[in-house]
């Protein structure tokens, strides 16, 4: 089986932020479905703030969380001290699991240095500009393409109109 690839899932608003307080600082239910389902039975790596936050791991993925503190356990989740021991435990686990995507799922920190390890950013961009304290890093349009956009309206259990847009990184032959 080839090397899995990695791909980011994130919610972000139209001023990048991604988090207030250690929460999303939105209710969009939509975007919950659709984390589900990019994330359903693959390895996801996450930050230690972000592992708190959601406060356990999800059912039906295998969570690795990163983090300084060496006395960090969290039981049903692979602990581990360094973004690099990150990516070497997601992709043996996605051999294990049999998947051919290991997600990182944030939160900030996590996605600034990781950045150069994605392979496609699946983004849920939330038509709103609250205040917040966590954020998406930049995307340089020399490194990234946007491949496509769909808008939704709100949907009954969601605050916000919302788009799935999805970054894919440009192509070698097309950096002049
Ligand atoms: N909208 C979204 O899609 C989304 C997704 C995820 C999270 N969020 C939001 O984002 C916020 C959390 O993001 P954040 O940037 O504050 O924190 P984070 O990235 O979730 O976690 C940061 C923590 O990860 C550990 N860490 C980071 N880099 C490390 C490295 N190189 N080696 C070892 N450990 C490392 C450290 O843990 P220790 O302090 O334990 O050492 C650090 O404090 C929350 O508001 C959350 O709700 C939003």
């Amino acid at each position: 089986m080839n090397e899995p690839s990695v791909i980011f899932v994130v919610a972000m608003a139209e001023n990048r932020v991604i988090g207030k307080d250690n929460v999303m600082p939105w209710h969009v239910r939509s975007d919950l479905k659709r984390f589900k389902a990019l994330t359903w039975g693959k390895p996801m790596i996450m930050g230690r703030k972000t592992f708190q936050s959601i406060g356990k791991p999800l059912p039906g993925r295998e969570s690795v969380v990163v983090t300084q503190d060496p006395n960090f356990h969290a039981e049903g989740a692979h602990v581990v001290h360094s973004t690099e021991a990150a990516l070497e435990r997601a992709r043996q686990l996605a051999v294990e699991l049999r998947s051919d995507e290991v997600a990182v799922i944030g939160g900030g920190e996590i996605f600034r240095q990781m950045l150069n390890e994605a392979h496609r950013i699946h983004v849920t961009e939330i038509h709103a500009k609250p205040q917040g304290d966590a954020f998406f890093p930049e995307l340089d349009p020399g490194q990234w393409v946007e491949e496509s956009r769909t808008k939704h309206q709100a949907g009954e259990k969601d605050d916000h109109a919302f788009s799935y847009v999805e970054y894919v990184p440009r192509a070698s032959s097309d950096v002049t």
